[in-house]
């Protein structure tokens, strides 16, 4: 692995006070400085005064990037930097990402696609959770991806970090695509589809719960460095990767995951599959960024921030849960709403768990452990058995 042994001087002893803010500040839009008085970083971005012949060859060596002085928030080191690594976590979560790439044609529908135009092929509540489930993700992956690329970036300083997001920007990309292609394949009516955020009150109340959280960080005044506005950064990260990813996805993905345990939907339960591993991927991403926050900042786990977090837990739980009722009115699959509750609190005590709170909800079991085999889909056959066992590409996959 790449690093750097001869660490030089600490970056903020080094920071260049002779460095002129006001001058730079124009050059560079928000999204490409660590933060707004970040002077070593506007220096190494601005060619005229880095190329300055007088520069002494001392102080360019002091302007080198020290793995120490890094920050996952209000960082002053150099963005565009990316070694000397110091949060080896996000560059090994990239990589894997990288190896785990799928496209949605590469996924057959045609089963899917006689199965939904057979008038038996489906049962009228089938047909309804699939076209619920839908109506929440095609627009759900749209949400996470203007939350990172027009939000948490710019607000993030580890550019190893930042590397895993535009990865997971592209993978969020591919699963908006992956919904569009299935509402294309099976003719569904996509005005139906696309507004269900709008016009469907399980989704939209989901929908709503989130947008604040997102609109904090793409409002183009909002910077961190301050108590309050960390705590906001902090919060928002937890609701995106614990709450939306990590449980506002499960009862979608567990329903269609289901559909293919039955062989019907085949195409479609395939494409939730790799979407599950991804996803699965970006919360364990998230939830470390949100651990290394707070090991860096432990003044902002306060006890009051702690009760916030927990009253937003029980809130998600709820509004996922309202979204099983409304999505399986009746038993549908083997599954009914009640049996979410039970795993919706399964999952929500984890999540709390990885971050370092208590459980909320007693002692929970896990009503489909199969789901668990569905995300380590690596160590798994192909659950569906209609490709080969590790879908991976480039440099990770065996070749035998
Ligand atoms: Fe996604
Ligand atoms: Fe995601």
């Amino acid at each position: 692995m790449l690093s750097w042994d001869d660490e030089t001087t600490s970056a903020s002893a080094a920071r260049a006070p002779q460095m002129p803010q006001p001058q730079l500040q124009p050059a560079l839009p928000p999204s490409v400085r660590a933060q707004p008085n970040a002077p070593l970083h506007d220096v190494a971005l601005n060619p005229a005064l880095v190329a300055k012949p007088a520069v002494a060859a001392a102080e360019e060596t002091s302007r080198r990037v020290n793995a120490a002085d890094k920050r996952i928030i209000n960082g002053k080191t150099d963005v565009n930097q990316l070694v000397p690594f110091k949060y080896k976590w996000a560059w090994d979560k990239y990589l894997a990402g990288c190896a785990n790439h799928w496209m949605p044609q590469e996924i057959n529908m045609q089963r899917d696609i006689e199965l939904w135009k057979n008038p038996n092929g489906l049962t009228e509540d089938e047909r309804r959770l699939v076209k619920r489930n839908l109506g929440f993700f095609v627009t759900a992956d749209s949400l996470a991806a203007n939350n990172i690329v027009l939000g948490t970036y710019r607000h993030i300083t580890a550019p190893e970090c930042r590397q895993y997001l535009l990865r997971q920007a592209f993978e969020e990309a591919i699963h908006t695509h992956a919904y569009q292609y299935i509402v294309e394949s099976l003719g569904l009516d996509e005005a139906e589809i696309f507004n269900a955020y709008r016009e469907v009150a399980s989704i939209r109340d989901k929908d709503e719960f989130l947008i604040p959280f997102i609109d904090t960080l793409t409002d183009p005044g909002f910077t961190t460095g301050t108590m309050e506005n960390d705590q906001k950064l902090l919060k928002s990260l937890i609701v995106f990767a614990c709450l939306m990813e990590g449980l506002f996805f499960y009862v979608g993905f567990t329903q269609i995951l289901a559909l293919g345990r039955q062989n019907k939907m085949m195409g479609a339960a395939e494409q939730y599959q790799y979407i599950l591993r991804d996803e699965s991927m970006h919360c364990n991403f998230g939830i470390d960024l949100i651990n290394t926050i707070k090991m860096e900042n432990p003044h902002l786990w306060t006890p009051e921030f702690r009760d916030e977090i927990k009253a937003l837990f029980f809130r998600a739980v709820e509004l996922e849960y309202r979204y099983a009722e409304d999505t399986m009115p009746r038993g549908v699959l083997g599954l009914n709403a009640p049996m979410f509750k039970g795993y919706l609190r399964f999952i929500a005590n984890r999540r709390a768990q990885q971050i370092g709170l208590d459980p909320m909800f007693g002692q929970e079991e896990n009503p489909f452990p199969w789901m668990s085999e569905m995300i380590d889909l690596k160590k798994e056959r192909n659950f569906f058995e209609t490709r080969v066992i590790e879908y991976q590409t480039g440099g990770a996959l065996n070749w035998e």
